[in-house]
C-alpha cells in the first residue's frame, strides 16, 4: 500500500508565526509514522481578496489553481490556525473560498471526501480553541471530513524551543493521537 499523503499548511502568513511551528511539528510527527507529507507556506501562495468580478474577468489567479491542484493529490489536510476574534483568520478563508471555485472546465470539488486533522496556537490560554468549531463547519461544508477532536497550543510564544521544536508535552501527544487516528483511516480506505 502506498504511503498516504498529507498536506500540512499554516493559516497564517506571519514569519514568526506560532502556527507555522505548530504545522512543521505536525508535518514531522505525520513524516515519522511512515506518511508523504508535503508542507506548505500559505506566503508562498498569495491571493488578492476573492472578488467576483475578479474572478469573472481573469478566472483563479495561478497561486490558487496551483493551490486546487495541490490539494486534489492529496489524501488529507493538517490545518494549524489562529483564531481572529474567536474565528477563522481571512486568510484560510480567502485560500480556501478560492480553491472552492472552478478552475474553467474544471468544476471538481478538490476537498471532496478528504480527511483533515485541525490544531490551533495562541499565546492566550485557551490555545485558540474556539477557532476549531467553527474551522470545522466550514471544512465540513466545503465537503472533507474532519477527525473529531483537535490539537491546541495555550501560551505558544512559550511553548517552542530555538529549533521550533514543540515542548508542550500534552500538546504533542494530541497531535500524535490524531496524526495516528488519520493514518489508521487512510489506510483502511
Ligand atoms: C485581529 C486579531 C484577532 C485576534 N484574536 C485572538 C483571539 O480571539 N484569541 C486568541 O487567542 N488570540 C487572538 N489574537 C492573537 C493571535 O493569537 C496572535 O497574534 C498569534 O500570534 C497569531 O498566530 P500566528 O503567530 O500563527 O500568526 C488575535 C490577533 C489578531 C491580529
Amino acid at each position: 500500500m502506498s504511503a498516504p499523503k498529507i498536506l500540512v499548511l499554516a493559516g497564517s502568513a506571519r514569519k514568526d508565526s506560532v502556527n507555522k511551528k505548530l504545522a512543521a511539528n505536525a508535518a514531522d510527527i505525520a513524516r515519522a509514522r511512515g506518511a508523504q507529507v508535503t508542507h506548505i507556506d500559505l506566503t508562498d501562495y498569495e491571493a488578492p481578496l476573492y472578488h467576483g468580478d475578479d474572478e469573472a474577468e481573469n478566472g483563479l489567479p495561478d497561486s490558487m489553481k496551483a493551490m486546487r491542484k495541490l490539494l486534489a493529490e492529496h489524501d488529507a489536510m493538517i490545518v494549524a490556525t489562529p483564531e481572529y476574534n474567536g474565528n477563522i483568520p481571512p486568510l484560510l478563508v480567502n485560500t480556501f473560498d478560492w480553491i472552492s471555485r472552478p478552475d474553467g472546465e474544471d468544476r471538481s470539488n478538490p476537498f471532496a471526501g478528504k480527511l483533515a486533522i485541525l490544531m490551533a496556537a495562541s499565546p492566550g490560554g485557551l490555545g485558540g480553541v474556539r477557532v476549531i468549531p467553527r474551522l470545522r463547519a466550514f471544512l465540513t461544508d466545503l465537503g472533507m471530513m474532519p477527525l473529531p477532536g483537535h490539537a491546541s497550543v495555550p501560551g505558544a510564544f512559550q511553548a517552542f524551543d530555538a529549533d521550533g521544536r514543540l515542548t508542550n508535552d500534552r500538546s504533542r501527544g494530541q497531535i500524535e493521537g490524531l496524526v495516528d487516528t488519520l493514518i489508521k483511516f487512510l489506510d483502511r480506505a
